[in-house]
């Protein structure tokens, strides 16, 4: 299995935010995860990213605890945040730092854009954080595919897409390898239904569901 999450629980400012969360995500797993705001969806995508320290149970991926080997971990997950970071470098930059930090080839970026219709050429010179809400998402949803990860982490990819974007998205993501796992935190079950294969319902920390389809 890719990741286990062994009864986690996680305070912020002593309320549970994840209470008692347990997962398995296997690869070629295609889940769907929707509950409310405020369920605890990011924080637990967050706790599997390595990002926070959980106060009970425990996580692994690929055997290994993602707070300790968090490059290790990080190396074959691709993630895109519910909010894009507010990142300073041009596009240029961006995607060439992107290219050496995670070995990929930025033509592979470009290629991946071109798909979203993100004519990258453009505004190569521009600030990341120029972009419109949109172009930001495409940009970030085209560094995650060119990245050819075992486990796919969308935060609500598709908030900020007009229609065409989401459209080419949902192409883009019926064409990833089988074997590789995705995670779509979403409102939309209806948009992805095609796509996934599991969906995992969370309120109140707590996963209330969690059922093949
Ligand atoms: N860094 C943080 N500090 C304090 N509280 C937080 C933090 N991150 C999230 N929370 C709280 O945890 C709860 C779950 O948030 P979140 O995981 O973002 O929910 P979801 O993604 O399901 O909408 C919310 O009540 C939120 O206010
Ligand atoms: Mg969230």
């Amino acid at each position: 299995m890719l990741v286990i999450t062994k009864n986690v629980t996680k305070k912020f400012l002593g309320t549970k935010v994840l209470d008692d969360v347990n997962i398995t995500i296997n690869h070629g797993d295609k889940i769907a995860m929707m509950g409310p705001n405020g369920a605890g969806k990011t924080t637990l995508v967050r706790a599997i990213l390595g990002f926070y320290h959980v106060d009970d149970g425990e996580i692994r991926v690929d055997g290994f605890d993602p707070v300790k080997n968090r490059v290790k971990v990080l190396k074959h997950i691709s993630f895109i945040p519910q909010l894009p970071p507010p990142v300073k470098l041009s596009i240029d930059e961006l995607i060439s730092y992107v290219a050496k930090s995670s070995s990929l080839q930025e033509d592979h970026i470009y290629t991946e854009s071109q798909k979203m219709n993100l004519d990258l050429k453009k505004h190569g010179s521009k600030p990341f954080f120029k972009l419109s809400g949109g172009m930001k998402q495409k940009l970030l949803i085209a560094i995650a595919l060119a990245k050819k990860s075992d486990l796919l982490i969308f935060d609500e990819p598709t908030a900020n897409l007009d229609p065409k974007g989401r459209e080419n998205f949902y192409h883009l993501l019926s064409k990833i390898d089988n074997k590789c796992a995705t995670l779509f935190i979403t409102h939309r079950l209806d948009e992805i239904e095609g796509l996934v294969n599991r969906k995992i319902y969370m309120d109140l920390g707590k996963v209330v569901e969690d059922e093949k389809i």
